[in-house]
């Protein structure tokens, strides 16, 4: 089936969110977390990749002034290698050029190498390090940049 990757368009799709969250993070956003961001449409953007009625896969951003802040990306397991993360990306990071952003940010666990092979596809650069970031398991996080944004 194919991927349609749109807005998300209201808070009954937080659920299909969290899903998507849960199986994929070891330590996921709370629904109060997605809705407190829903509540912030200035800033705060969600892309989802949906497969029918089903999400698929979601990306969430900040724009915040140049800056695009990518805060969660994620595909469920069983849809995986088929390019919707990819497809998420590039939509997320044209998104964010037509809003204003010329630099992307974001950090990953260190050894997340299939989100690393991603990023680095797209032009993201290891900016810094973040010691013991992450918890559960206790990791550091690298702060990735992709810089020039609307140079493609
Ligand atoms: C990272 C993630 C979003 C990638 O989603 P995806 O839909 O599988 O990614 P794509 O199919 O678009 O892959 C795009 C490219 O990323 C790289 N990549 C993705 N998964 C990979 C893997 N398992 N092994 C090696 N490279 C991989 C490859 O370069 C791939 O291109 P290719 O398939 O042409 O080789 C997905 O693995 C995921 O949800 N992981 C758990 C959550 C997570 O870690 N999110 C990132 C947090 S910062």
């Amino acid at each position: 089936m194919g991927i349609v990757i749109e807005p998300l368009r209201s808070a009954d799709d937080v659920d299909e969110i969290l899903a998507v969250e849960h199986a994929s993070f070891t330590s996921p956003w709370t629904r109060e977390m997605y809705l407190a961001e829903l509540r912030n449409p200035e800033v705060s953007f969600f892309f989802l990749a949906r497969s029918g009625d089903t999400v698929v896969g979601f990306c969430s951003f900040w724009r915040v002034l140049d800056e695009l802040h990518i805060n969660n990306l994620a595909v469920i397991p069983g849809r995986r290698r088929e390019g919707i993360g990819a497809a998420l990306l590039e939509r997320v990071l044209r998104e964010g050029t037509e809003r204003g952003a010329d630099r992307a940010t974001l950090e990953v666990r260190r050894s997340n190498a299939d989100a690393r092979r991603l990023y680095e596809r797209f032009g993201f650069v290891v900016a810094g390090v973040r010691r013991g970031y992450y918890t559960n398991p206790p990791e550091d996080a690298l702060v990735l940049w992709r810089e020039e944004l609307a140079h493609g």
